[in-house]
């Protein structure tokens, strides 16, 4: 029970890596506020849950819907001690067909979301004065670009270093920030992303994927439990000498 008594916020925990991380710290001792834009699916999995989680309707691109949830968590729970920010959108296209709309949504979910939320959150564990662990969703994605997912890259690599500025920044708390960087993780996220290049590259649905997977060193996709581990590691007290890094959890894919 590596984080009996804690409690924790998970954005985007609805369903996929944010809904294993919450069943994982569930198992840990936390309590666990499972925040999302799709509060049915949030509730759903609250409810599976029950008595260790409940449900939050969070919407990360607005800072009022921000500041509510993080308020409603940290009344409920008295406190908050681990934030993953881990709700995210993805889209794809090639820089000249690159729209406004579409990079407006991508950083203000990613990358202005994540710092909002960051921010609303560290103040609670400030005033709490017992520390706190925050990690942040990157992606491989953030380590290099990719010629048709420009502005997701662009995001991710945002992440990176919010997380080393926020990192540096906010130790003096005793609060963490760090960001786990996954590689391809199979789910419902990955299926809208096949479909995408199966557009754009004209490939047969799944195709993409079947290429992503074995391009892996590992041999495989990741799993969503495949991040489990870093994730559980990060918001334990055993990463307290841990500062404002991105862990790679990608079977391989990315060296650094
Ligand atoms: N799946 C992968 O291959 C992969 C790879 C690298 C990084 N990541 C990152 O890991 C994280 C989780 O990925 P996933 O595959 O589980 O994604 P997912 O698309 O399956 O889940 C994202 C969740 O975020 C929620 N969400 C979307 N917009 C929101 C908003 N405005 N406010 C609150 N919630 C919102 C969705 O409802 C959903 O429940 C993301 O940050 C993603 O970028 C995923």
């Amino acid at each position: 029970m590596r984080l009996d008594g804690k409690s924790a916020l998970i954005t985007g925990s609805a369903r996929g890596i944010g809904r294993a991380f919450a069943e994982a710290f569930v198992r840990e001792g936390a309590i666990v506020a499972i925040a999302d834009i799709d509060l049915k699916g949030a509730e759903k999995v609250a409810s599976e849950l029950h008595p260790n989680a409940f449900a939050v309707e969070m919407d990360v691109s607005d800072i009022s819907s921000i500041e509510q949830a993080v308020e409603v968590v940290s009344q409920r729970s008295g406190g908050i001690d681990i934030l993953v920010n881990n709700a995210a959108v993805f889209d794809l296209a090639p820089i000249s067909d690159i729209t406004e709309e579409s990079f407006d949504r991508v950083f203000a979910i990613n990358v202005k979301g994540a710092l909002l939320t960051l921010q609303a959150v560290a103040e609670v564990m400030k005033d709490h004065r017992r520390g706190g662990k925050i990690i942040n969703m990157a992606s491989q994605a953030g380590r290099r670009g990719e010629a048709l997912v420009a502005v997701y890259c662009a995001s991710k690599a945002a992440v990176i270093s919010l997380t080393q500025s926020a990192g540096l920044d906010l130790i003096q708390y005793g609060i963490n920030v760090n960001a786990i960087s996954p590689g391809v993780v199979d789910g419902e996220h990955w299926d809208a992303v096949d479909a995408l290049f199966s557009k754009y590259e004209n490939l047969p649905r799944g195709e993409k994927k079947r290429l992503v997977g074995e391009a892996v060193p590992y041999g495989r996709m990741g799993q969503a439990e495949d991040l489990v581990g870093m994730a559980t590691f990060l918001a334990s007290a055993e990463s307290a000498y841990v500062v404002g890094q991105t862990f790679n959890v990608d079977g391989g894919n990315w060296m650094s």
